[in-house]
């Protein structure tokens, strides 16, 4: 899914469109890119379509491992096809159609290309299925984190940044291409199977019981997760109604429930603060403990494993939902937008919570030496995919924001971040859109140092 694809659209109808693809009769379509040249990870994504909606059909036996799936993807063809690419990691493709139709299948590394029987014409909307099994593998990223598919004493649990939905289903792995989702797990009974979205139905069967899960908001796949095992869950809504299923390890239950049961006040608080709840439902999975190295704010629901779990993080992960999970960065070196606003959103929960305040936060970092590791490279530039989830991106993406709220004041400052959620709500935003928006609405600000010093600056700021 594409906001510019919705203008193009617009401009050209089905049937001219048709027509043309009649006119053009005879010449061949090309293969898509097997990459959207991503600075930091150039061979995620893949070029010449543009996805809708995926639809994924899982079955696993977790005393085996055992997963078998099916991918139906329904996209538009950006480009005369002659074939185009999945991102895809371990497994084995039991088959694959286009609108059909078997379609040749060939893997190299993490590329998986289909071959449709025949090309598809630029603008034709197809939909391609592919089906597989076998153990899905967890992957080790280039910032050295496990992620994919992890096994935990009674299920799985799948996690995705920046690489690893790939381990469990096909997709246009990149975050500028963002789909609506429908996920059905099935499970052995007794287990349950936790996912993004709201949960439609569960039926047992012989046994087994599928959760049927659907997304309705664009996701991009970095933030697509399933939670398999034992969980308890607890449903309900917040005071201005949005509805929350939280889903926690039993063995977790006790230690975490002050955590999880605020839940509800830190949503409405950062509604307050960031604007409208972009979603249709909230929550969060607390996992086994030890099963991830990190937490994430898979949408609608983050994870946390359940060593990890503080109101602190909660708020941080909950506060990616707008910063992330709305408005996601167009590419993996705009991450800042993501991080920066979620440890600042820590920092804000932490001042208005009779801790420090913001400002003291800004200070306590701002006093590190100049050869600490928060003053490496600057925010919205990584050096290397092994960067993308350092300190700069976090704590001095925090700063930059901290910075920006002194510059215009508060109540300027936060109409502009609800601005910018508003604007930018379920689609992409590049480092260089934001400040583009930031100017626009702050005309009478020469914002010019601020960027060049904190955003774009080498080293430690002179001056805080
Ligand atoms: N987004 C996660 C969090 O803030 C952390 C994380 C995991 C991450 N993998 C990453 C951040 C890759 C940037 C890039 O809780
Ligand atoms: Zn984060």
């Amino acid at each position: 899914m594409d906001h510019r694809s919705a203008i193009r659209r617009l401009a050209l109808p089905g049937a001219v469109l048709l027509a043309l693809g009649g006119c053009t009769g005879g010449v061949a379509g090309k293969p898509g890119a097997a990459g959207l040249r991503d600075g930091l990870f150039p061979k995620l994504g893949n070029g010449g379509y543009d996805a809708d909606h995926y639809s994924l059909v899982l079955d696993y036996d977790p005393a085996r491992a055992h997963l078998t799936g099916s991918m139906t993807m329904d996209a538009r063809a950006t480009q005369d096809l002659s074939a185009f690419n999945l991102d895809f990691a371990g497994m084995e493709v039991t088959g694959a159609t286009v609108d059909g139709r078997r379609a040749d299948a060939n893997r190299a590394g993490t590329e998986l290309t289909l071959r449709p029987a025949e090309d598809l014409d630029e603008g034709a909307r197809f939909r391609a299925t592919v089906t597989y099994s076998g153990t899905p593998k967890t992957l080790t990223d280039q910032d050295g984190s496990h992620e994919g598919w992890l096994r935990t004493a009674d299920g799985a649990l799948a996690l995705g940044e920046p690489t690893g939905s790939m381990a469990w289903f096909p997709s246009n792995n990149h975050p500028s291409d963002k789909a609506t989702y429908d996920i059905a797990v099935t499970v052995p009974r007794g287990l349950r199977a936790v996912s993004n979205g709201e949960l439609t139905s569960s039926v047992t069967n012989g046994g087994r019981t599928t959760y049927t899960w659907r997304t309705r908001e664009p996701m991009a796949s970095y933030l697509a997760t399933v939670a398999i095992g034992a969980y308890d869950v607890t449903e309900g809504r917040t005071r201005s109604g949005i509805p929350f299923y939280d889903a926690v390890a039993p063995a977790a239950r006790k230690e975490t429930a002050d955590v999880v049961g605020r839940l509800p006040e830190i949503v409405e608080w950062e509604r307050e603060k960031f604007g409208p709840y972009p979603f249709s439902s909230t929550g969060v999975i607390v996992a086994p403990e030890g099963s991830a190295e990190y937490a994430l704010e898979t949408q609608n629901r983050p994870v946390v494993p359940a060593d990890q779990l503080d109101t602190e993080t909660l708020a941080h992960e909950l506060a990616h939902q707008w910063f992330g999970d709305s408005v996601t960065p167009e590419r993996w070196r705009d991450m800042w937008l993501n991080e920066g606003f979620a440890t600042y959103a820590e920092w804000l929960w932490s001042e208005d919570h009779g801790g420090d305040s913001a400002q003291e936060h800004f200070d306590e970092e701002y006093a590190k030496d100049g050869s600490d590791a928060i003053w490496a490279f600057p925010p919205a530039a990584p050096p290397s995919a092994a960067r993308v989830s350092d300190q700069p991106v976090y704590v001095r993406g925090a700063m930059v924001v901290h910075q920006l709220r002194r510059a215009l004041g508060d109540d300027a400052f936060f109409a502009l971040v609800r601005g910018w959620t508003k604007d930018r709500a379920h689609a992409n935003a590049s480092t260089e859109e934001f400040v583009r928006f930031v100017d626009e609405r702050s005309s009478g600000k020469d914002l010019d140092d601020l960027w060049d010093t904190w955003l774009y600056g080498d080293g430690k700021p002179d001056s805080p």
